[in-house]
């Protein structure tokens, strides 16, 4: 990239020139969530995608997210940042063993978490996010048999909050499982006050400490609208930038990892800057495509969620 350039004024423009809308995960780098047209968690994102009149999505985010744009919006042009953008969780699935999983339960519904690849939603009957997944399966009847998949501490923690007997496929994201318990416990000590807010991604026995467990947006509207001063945060550091922009005297302290990793960043999500950015905007390039066949398919299990989700 050209070192005269002003990278933020730049985007700014090629967004203008090409009617293109910058949606951003709370993973994301600060400066890439401050340039974006709309930040969100994954269902709010998906809703963007699926409404938005722009003639491009720029999604700052990973790959699965950008499918799903795709999915919701075929005729637009998707392009994400920085193809290698992946995600643990959806590679811990993948759709050949999934669809040999599933014959083993021909008369289970499938539900699949949105972090899967657009083949494991096509697979699926309905889609959810970690905002929705206690509802939708709340939704079904209650002899409804389920598979639920790829994350399995999701899935056992909507076990737990509806009482339904899901059969789980025994996958993880790998920011999600670094946490220290021990570690909590040492920090919930010294700051007595603070609350401990979790993602529903978390293993059970962080879970079981939490004073609220919900997906990034969620977690973000218990920053504002409790009263502590101090929340200890057990998700990717990223939501941080938005917590502190939202309550600026309040201190937010990412959840101790284990002695094996340094901090609590999605190496995924961080693979996109506003270097790629601008590229990506200039050139109109990676784009997220999909199978015509694929995209059908995998359609309907999001619409589905969106529906139930309204
Ligand atoms: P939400 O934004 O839906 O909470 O999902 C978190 C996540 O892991 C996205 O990769
Ligand atoms: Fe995937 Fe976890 Fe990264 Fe989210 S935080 S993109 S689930 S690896």
């Amino acid at each position: 990239v050209d070192p005269t350039l002003d990278l933020v004024a730049d985007i700014q423009r090629l967004k203008r020139e090409k009617n293109a809308v910058i949606l951003a995960h709370y993973y994301q780098d600060a400066e890439i969530q401050d340039i974006a047209d709309y930040i969100g968690d994954s269902l709010g994102l998906s809703q963007q995608a699926a409404k938005t009149d722009a003639a491009m999505i720029v999604f700052a985010g990973v790959h699965f997210m950008a499918e799903t744009a795709k999915i919701l919006s075929p005729s637009k042009k998707v392009l994400l940042p920085d193809l290698k953008a992946g995600c643990s969780l959806s590679d811990s699935c993948p759709p050949h063993l999934f669809a040999k999983f599933k014959e083993q339960y021909p008369d289970h519904l499938v539900i699949t978490y949105v972090n899967c690849t657009a083949e494991l939603k096509a697979l699926s009957d309905i889609v959810c996010t970690s905002s929705n997944a206690v509802e939708i399966v709340q939704s079904l009847p209650k002899d409804q048999k389920i598979i639920f998949g790829p994350d399995r501490n999701l899935g056992d923690y909507v076990k737990k909050k509806t009482g339904r007997d899901l059969v789980l496929w025994n996958g993880a994201c790998m920011v999600h499982e670094i946490f220290s318990q021990d570690k909590i416990v040492n920090l919930r000590n010294q700051f007595p006050d603070a609350k401990f807010i979790a993602h529903p991604e978390c293993e059970e026995h962080i879970l079981s400490q939490a004073d609220y467990i919900g997906s990034t947006s969620g977690m973000l509207k218990y920053t504002i609208e409790n009263p502590a001063q101090q929340f200890i945060v057990a998700t990717e550091s990223g939501i941080l930038h938005q917590m502190q922009k939202a309550s600026p005297t309040k201190t937010f302290i990412p959840a101790p990892p284990n002695n094996v990793c340094a901090c609590n960043d999605c190496p995924h999500m961080k693979l996109n800057t506003l270097e790629k950015l601008y590229n990506c905007l200039l050139y109109e390039l990676p784009e997220v495509d999909l199978p015509a066949d694929v995209v059908a398919q995998a359609r309907k299990p999001i619409e589905r969620m969106l529906e139930i989700s309204e």
